[in-house]
């Protein structure tokens, strides 16, 4: 990452032609030095023309985070959190892991314009464009061992559901375990990374994904159905209220978790839930794949399948949707 990149960007920001003259003179640095740092630009996602005698200019300005913008949509849950913010960042979660252990990091956030190696779940790169997702990492502390916190990445589902909703979006479902969707295509996920005690207490980073507004250029390189919030409400808030949205409705559930725990959210993440009723194919960590029809989530979150041995719960996998089967033949892949 050139480290020029980002002030250049924050230029041309207001979607305004720049001379590469007038961005050199600003930055005190050579018109060359301009050209090489937006060429590093790309691998932000971010779409720069350059039009001879005019110069260079984004065509979708850029919103930037600002911490105040996000506190106004906060509302009480703002004493809970602390909201650092972050032009360049590998990865959230990476990051907010080196902390977890250290005291008075609870309810720490730290919020990326762009990451350089987000990570999704099952070790998956996770891409974002500048300006155009959402990316964020939250420290929370929880005295329950970490058994207890299996079905807390459902719980933040519902979170992420509810802050939506409350924007507008409508037709936001759930996949199990924790993928935001609409129309059965992607619009976030969740990784939450822990570490702890059986017995707790537990320290959590609860990291989480939104495609805000993103380009073809980045969904071309997505290798799933995907969509973004802009594409299922064109008058999407702004990023800022969005995180604000967001974050109040997470810091809520968070603290109801630790209260009540995933009993609290059952009945309503079964209700957001894309797959209910339907038959998938369950895709195992070890590559194997089982059958059945979505009945419901356990207590603990688990999945639990009708399958030809009758009902399975499982706490890992991956499910897709399959066209009506015979659940009286057992099947593996
Ligand atoms: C998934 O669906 O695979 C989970 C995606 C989680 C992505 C977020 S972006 C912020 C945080 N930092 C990361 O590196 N990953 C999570």
């Amino acid at each position: 990452m050139v480290p020029l990149t980002i002030p250049i960007l924050r230029l041309l920001s207001d979607g305004e032609f720049h001379s590469g003259e007038t961005l050199a003179r600003n930055l005190k640095v050579s018109r060359s030095s301009i050209w090489n740092a937006l060429q590093a630009a790309n691998a932000f996602g971010v779409l720069i023309y350059k039009v001879r005698g005019r110069g260079y200019q984004m065509p979708t300005p850029l919103e930037w985070y600002e911490d105040q913008k996000i506190v106004a949509h906060l509302g009480s849950q703002a004493e809970k959190i602390s909201l650092h913010i972050q032009d360049v960042v590998d990865s959230t979660n990476s990051q907010q892991l080196k902390l977890v252990a250290l005291p008075n990091v609870h309810g720490r956030c730290l919020i990326a314009e762009i990451q350089t190696n987000g990570r999704g779940r099952r070790g998956r790169p996770w891409q974002g464009v500048l300006g155009g997702s959402l990316s964020f990492s939250i420290i929370w502390q929880f005295n329950m061992g970490v058994a207890q916190l299996s079905g807390l990445s459902l719980a933040v589902g519902v979170a992420l559901a509810r802050a939506l909703r409350e924007l507008g979006l409508l037709g936001i479902q759930l996949k199990w375990p924790n993928d935001l969707l609409h129309n059965f295509h992607k619009l976030g996920g969740v990784l939450i990374e822990l570490q702890g005690e059986a017995l707790g207490p537990s320290s959590t980073v609860v990291g989480i994904g939104l495609n805000y507004r993103l380009n073809a250029l980045v969904k071309n390189k997505i290798d799933q159905a995907v969509s973004d919030l802009a594409s299922v409400k064109p008058d999407i808030a702004p990023r800022n209220q969005v995180i604000g949205v967001v974050l109040r409705h997470l810091t809520s559930v968070l603290a109801e978790f630790e209260q009540k725990g995933f009993g609290a959210f059952r009945q309503e993440w079964q209700e957001l839930h894309a797959y209910q009723d339907k038959p998938v194919g369950l895709r195992m960590p070890d590559g194997s794949e089982i059958f059945g029809i979505v009945r419901n989530v356990s207590e603990e979150g688990a999945l639990i399948l009708e399958t030809v041995s009758g009902e399975r719960r499982f706490g890992s996998g991956e499910i897709s949707l399959r066209s009506n089967f015979n659940t009286t033949a057992t099947m593996r892949a």
